[in-house]
């Protein structure tokens, strides 16, 4: 139950995040903004690098409980396997998506 109102809750916290996205998307390729225009203006900015965190985080938790329950339905597996598939998988979109945010807010410093 816990998990079922997480899911809908990041659920419903991404749609406003995705709008305000897209919204950007629309503006920063209607004024032809290219890659490192984009990043110049990321560069250190803590509220992007929030914005997108907490992005990050719901799109991690919303997935990986989602997983669990695809598992449950289609795999053979009992409910500590499915718990850990979710675990293993939110904790890699968790990685990865903060990778891609710090890429974001310290352009460089991770290559
Ligand atoms: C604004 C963005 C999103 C919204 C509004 C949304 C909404 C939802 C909702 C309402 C469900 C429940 C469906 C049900 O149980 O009947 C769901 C399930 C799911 N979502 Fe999302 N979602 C979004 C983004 C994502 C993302 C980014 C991922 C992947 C990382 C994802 C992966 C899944 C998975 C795997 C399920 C489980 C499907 C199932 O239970 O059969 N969703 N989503």
């Amino acid at each position: 139950m816990r998990l079922y109102i997480l899911q809908r809750g990041t659920a419903a916290l991404m749609v406003p995040l995705i709008a305000i996205h897209l919204a950007l998307i629309v503006y920063a390729t209607g004024n032809g903004l290219t890659a490192s225009e984009i990043l110049a203006r990321t560069r250190g900015s803590i509220a992007w690098g929030l914005f997108y965190q907490v992005f990050v985080i719901a799109a991690a938790v919303h997935g990986a409980i989602g997983l669990r329950s695809v598992a449950r339905d289609w795999l053979r597996i009992g409910p500590r396997p499915q718990t850990g598939l979710m675990w293993g998988f939110g904790l890699l979109l968790l990685a990865f998506g903060t990778r891609a945010v710090i890429a974001v807010v310290f352009p460089g410093s991770l290559s």
